[in-house]
């Protein structure tokens, strides 16, 4: 309020004791309605969602902007990661995405448990997809490419960027663990968590899926959640490497596909307690 009129407003309320106050600053919705709605939304959608499908799940004032950044991820699959992961918190362990491209679920997974204990490890070539293999076949041409040989390299990002974005969310470098390489050879180092309760499986072909799900259920308690996205959409191997790890050990977990309602196609596979 400019100060002649703020001051012309004081003289009008003081005889019914009132006085304006100045404010340093207003909302970004204030400011932006557009996004004030959208704020709204998201916190509609969550109502919903907790109200339907995941009772327990925590509030989270900065969540919101954070979804509001999503690229690739529509908000019902967000929405079933979080519950995933909030699930998977009862049991010890780290978390891990396989697959990370720039880190914008990253900061959204970071953001949930900034304040445990647990680390993040996240695992990306940063070269983009490797070469596929056989069990490959593309189903959905995503970036029309033609053929699925034309997909080796694509979705190649920096790690700096994967470490802005926790950055943004206040997460400690010393939770943070960023192996950089093709699975198929870091799953063979030395970098890699004990014990996992949560992990994010995004890699899109079958090698880098078959290997991760070996690596989790190695490290993984009774209790834990895996998502895996992108099966049955993309490359059909997805939907293969867990096929062939479910005959192996699929006595160990329940397999749930993404509702129909969802846009995407994912499965979280939980780990019988
Ligand atoms: C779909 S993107 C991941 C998207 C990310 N999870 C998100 O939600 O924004 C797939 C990523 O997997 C990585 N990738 C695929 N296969 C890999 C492999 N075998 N080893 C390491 N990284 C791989 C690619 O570099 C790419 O960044």
């Amino acid at each position: 309020m400019r100060r002649p009129v703020q001051k012309l407003a004081n003289m009008m309320l003081k005889p019914i004791g009132l006085k304006t106050v100045r404010r340093a600053h207003a909302t970004r919705g204030e400011r932006d309605p557009a996004w004030g709605r959208l704020m709204a939304a998201l916190k509609a959608y969550e109502g919903l969602f907790r109200q339907e499908v995941a009772p327990d799940l925590p509030p989270n004032e900065r969540r919101f902007e954070l979804l509001e950044r999503t690229i690739g991820t529509p908000i019902e699959e967000v929405y079933y990661l979080l519950k995933s992961l909030h699930e998977a918190l009862a049991v010890e362990g780290d978390l891990c995405e396989f697959g990370v491209a720039q880190g914008t679920n990253s900061a959204i997974l970071a953001n949930e448990v900034l304040d445990t204990e647990r680390a993040l490890w996240l695992f990306d070539s940063f070269e983009g997809l490797p070469k596929p293999t056989d069990e490959d076949e593309l189903i959905d041409d995503i970036f029309e490419l033609g053929q699925m040989e034309k997909y080796e390299g694509r979705m190649a990002h920096g790690a700096e960027r994967v470490q802005g974005r926790l950055a943004e969310v206040d997460f400690p470098e010393t939770r943070t663990h960023i192996v950089k390489g093709f699975i198929e050879e870091t799953s063979q180092g030395d970098a890699l968590p004990e014990r996992v309760c949560f992990a994010y499986l995004d890699f899109d072909f079958y090698q880098g899926t078959k290997i991760a799900l070996d690596l989790v259920h190695a490290r993984m308690p009774a209790g834990g959640r895996m998502v895996v996205d992108d099966y049955g959409f993309f490359s059909s191997g997805v939907e293969t490497a867990v096929a062939e790890f479910l005959e192996r050990e699929g006595d160990a977990y329940e397999l749930e596909p993404s509702p129909d309602f969802a846009s995407a196609k994912f499965a979280t596979l939980r780990k019988h307690a």
